[in-house]
């Protein structure tokens, strides 16, 4: 096969425990959505609303993952990853978000974190990965505070059950589209537009992560804990004062009003002034709960940000690639965002938990020649090098994702996945850049036996 040229060697820089991961979330891939006594989730209820997905489709069969289990786990287990990061469907497990547990629910989830345990792969599971039960949203969803309180109560009961045998957990994934997309734009699930009420359900979220967290450790969870938020280097669109304020108010929304708050430091001022009324109501002793300190920050990045307070900035006007997604593909991006998170606050150990592109692929005779999608992949695998070679914490990486799946507002015609998905056979097939990783991890292993075997040499040597 035809590899990248790989600007970096691959058994330099990473530390033999970097941990090298493939990530899916529950309603991209499960299907089975009208199995057992599965409860309805808000991207259900959000699917059946005229207009809201591109392609008219739904989460009902997606990959079909569900029933599919095993062969998804040998799949995984055949790329050589050390780790795979999923979700967990809330109303599968707790279909009503409260109260009763379905027994076929936690199974499965049982046999997941098993299986992948049997096959030498590391779990790392996210609790929410945006399937909020409906029963929950008829009762306000993360808008209210009785949210926050289900939420934690669902954190423990599924972590007493697996907390034994998941390596990391991660309460929520990405607060930003949760609150922005969710609430504020109403483009995503559950489709509220209303700014004050994002504010507030961001809070929520932020507010909710600290308190799973605490429940978790004052249970005994051997888990590592964090959060994973998409974040992006904010660049003005020119030099003039419009766009750098643009800009700077735009990093405020997406990260610092995240990680002010997480390392202590509370709400960002020019963030809670440009919301002036619209300002979430926070009770005593909220920002200390959210500040709970975490074992482990989770990076989603996919391209940058740039921010215009006039004409909106054309992405076909940097001359850089773009993706099917109609994102830049900006590597360098995300050294500079990793190392910005570095300098400014005094972050955990860092993965970057998503990194991946969609393309238009086609399949031929068995092939998938996503020569584009590699290209992406080896440049970000690089560009994370690069940051830990100027001392970032960086503990891992994850490709996003493991399969084509059901990529939210755009349905099934964006493909995200290193192993192509034919949806009227389910057939799994491995594109090019799923053989270029499995080779990647292949070299790194090799390397690390040659480093532990020239180790052993020398300590042989110094004992005769
Ligand atoms: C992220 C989501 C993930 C996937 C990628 C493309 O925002 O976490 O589920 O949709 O984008």
């Amino acid at each position: 096969m035809d590899l990248p040229h790989e600007p970096f060697d691959p058994a330099q820089r990473f530390p033999d425990q970097f941990v090298w991961g493939v990530a899916t979330s529950s309603f991209q891939i499960e299907g089975a959505a009208t199995a057992h006594d599965r409860g309805e989730s808000i991207w259900d209820r959000f699917c059946r609303r005229p207009g809201a997905i591109a392609d008219g489709s739904d989460g009902t069969v997606a990959c079909d993952h569900v029933h599919r289990l095993g062969g998804d786990l040998d799949l995984i287990a055949s790329l050589g990853v050390d780790a795979y990061r999923f979700s967990v469907s809330w109303p599968r497990v707790q279909p009503a978000g409260r109260g009763a547990w379905s027994a076929v629910g936690l199974d499965f989830y049982q046999r997941l974190v098993d299986g992948l345990l049997a096959r030498g792969v590391a779990p790392y599971l996210t609790l929410n990965h945006w399937d909020l039960p409906q029963a929950l949203q008829d009762d306000g969803g993360w808008a209210t505070r009785d949210t926050v309180h289900r939420f934690v109560d669902y954190a423990s009961g599924m972590l007493r059950r697996l907390g034994d045998r998941v390596a990391a957990v991660t309460t929520h994934n990405e607060p930003w589209v949760i609150a922005h997309l969710g609430h504020e734009t109403g483009h995503f699930a559950p489709g509220i537009a209303s700014r004050a009420i994002a504010a507030q359900v961001r809070h929520h979220l932020l507010l909710s992560h600290g308190l799973a967290l605490q429940a978790l450790r004052a249970d005994g969870c051997r888990s590592r804990l964090g959060l994973v938020l998409n974040l992006a280097p904010v660049q003005p669109a020119t030099a003039h004062a419009a766009d750098l304020a643009r800009a700077r108010l735009e990093d405020g929304r997406l990260l610092r009003v995240y990680m002010d708050p997480l390392f202590g430091r509370g709400y960002p001022a020019d963030v809670s002034a440009d919301l002036g009324a619209d300002a979430p109501q926070i009770e005593a002793g909220d920002m200390d709960v959210i500040a709970t300190p975490m074992d482990f920050l989770g990076v989603n990045y996919y391209s940058r940000t740039v921010a215009s307070a006039g004409v909106p900035w054309d992405v076909h006007s940097s001359g850089l690639p773009i993706t099917d997604m109609g994102w830049e593909v900006y590597p360098e991006g995300l050294t500079d965002l990793l190392l910005r998170l570095h300098r400014d606050y005094p972050v955990p150990p860092l993965f970057v938990t998503e990194n991946g592109g969609a393309f238009a692929d086609v399949l031929v005779d068995g092939h998938v020649h996503d020569r584009d999608r590699t290209n992406y992949i080896a440049s970000h695998i690089a560009a994370v090098g690069a940051a830990l070679g100027r001392g970032v914490p960086m503990a891992g990486y994850m490709v996003w994702s493991l399969l084509d799946n059901f990529e939210w507002a755009s349905g099934y015609a964006k493909r995200f996945g290193i192993v192509h998905v034919d949806y009227a056979t389910q057939r799994r097939t491995l594109k090019d850049s799923a053989r270029w990783y499995r080779r990647f991890l292949q070299h790194r292993r090799a390397a690390r036996a040659a480093s532990a075997a020239a180790v052993a040499a020398i300590a042989v040597t110094s004992e005769t």
